[in-house]
């Protein structure tokens, strides 16, 4: 049962209740209509103290699309937290108006605070460099549709691991399917956090690799993650400028993948897919970008209990 809860973390959810989205999800993408009207009359708040585009406008139009409506902020300036108020009261604030709350924040361990404040369900949408739980629901499902299952698979993680708060939640999701096998390709100044390898890989017992270059993992691979470094959670310019190109997946490097491979990505890019590899079919994370909407609105459907 799902009605009420708050998603914080990917393991929030049992692989049960994960399933119930899955299928939610499918649903709605097969009959739109049934769902057009189910949140009529409720209200979203989606709290971004931290620029998004595709979290934040995928939320608020599977609200729409569910038949609610959207308040919120999308620049903290332009709310009473630029006056110093507290998470704790913004939220409760929150909860007297609105029936579902969304917050991105950059202190990991915000949306918590939120919770714990908060009478209405509170949906983590990426805390700093820690989780990022609809994304890795976004991820999953893409995985499920274009790879038939979600067991099996040997995925790579390429880029900014160390930062990168949607490869945390993915490998944690992850490491509840069997026969997973996790390839980490990233330079040795973003490597996984020692908490994920320790607290995830290695006590779920999972096999996985560590490499540096892209090429040595291809072939392998049937699910390649490709993701950005981020220039927000450096401290030093000169570090972000010396690693933004580490990897640049290209024509010539797709060569070495397999025909079935597919490309998957949070999204935003910088350099790091180049735009010719969009055309390719193996190339997957515009599909995955729209996935995202169908995944929060079957969130949207479960947290508040509705029904088509
Ligand atoms: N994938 C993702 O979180 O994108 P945005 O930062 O645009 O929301």
């Amino acid at each position: 049962m799902l009605k009420g809860k708050h998603l914080l973390e990917p393991m929030d959810f049992t692989l049960e209740e994960t399933d119930e989205i899955f299928a939610t999800a499918d649903d709605i993408i097969d009959n739109p209509k049934k769902y057009a009207h189910v949140a009529d009359g409720m209200l979203m708040a989606t709290l971004f103290y931290e620029p998004s585009t595709r979290t934040r406008l995928s939320f608020e139009a599977a609200m729409l699309r569910l038949g609610g409506q959207v308040i919120g902020f999308s620049e903290p300036g332009s709310s009473s937290v630029s006056k110093g108020e507290s998470i704790a009261d913004t939220t409760k604030t929150i909860g007297c108006y609105a029936d579902i709350a969304v917050m991105r924040h950059p202190k990991e361990g915000a949306p918590r605070v939120a919770a714990m404040n908060s009478t209405i369900p509170v949906i983590n949408a990426g805390d700093g460099g820690h989780q990022h739980p609809t994304q890795t629901l976004t991820d999953l499902m893409t995985i499920r549709t274009y790879k038939g299952r979600l067991e099996n698979l040997t995925v790579g993680l390429c880029g900014d691991l160390m930062f990168g708060r949607t490869v945390h939640s993915l490998i944690k999701a992850l490491s509840r399917y069997s026969n997973i096998k996790i390839v980490l390709i990233s330079p040795k100044e973003l490597v996984i956090p020692e908490y994920v390898r320790k607290e995830v890989l290695i006590k779920n017992n999972i096999e996985f690799k560590e490499v540096r270059k892209l090429e040595d993992a291809l072939p392998e691979l049937d699910v390649l993650y490709m993701t950005r470094v981020q220039r927000e959670r450096f401290f030093n310019e000169e570090d972000y400028i010396r690693l933004k190109d580490s990897y640049i997946l290209d024509g010539a490097k797709m060569k070495l993948a397999k025909d079935d491979m597919i490309i998957m990505h949070p999204l935003p890019r910088v350099n790091e897919i180049a735009v010719e590899v969009d055309d390719d079919p193996r190339a997957r994370y515009f599909d995955q970008m729209k996935i995202g909407m169908y995944v929060r609105m079957a969130l949207v459907v479960k947290l508040l209990g509705l029904e088509a």
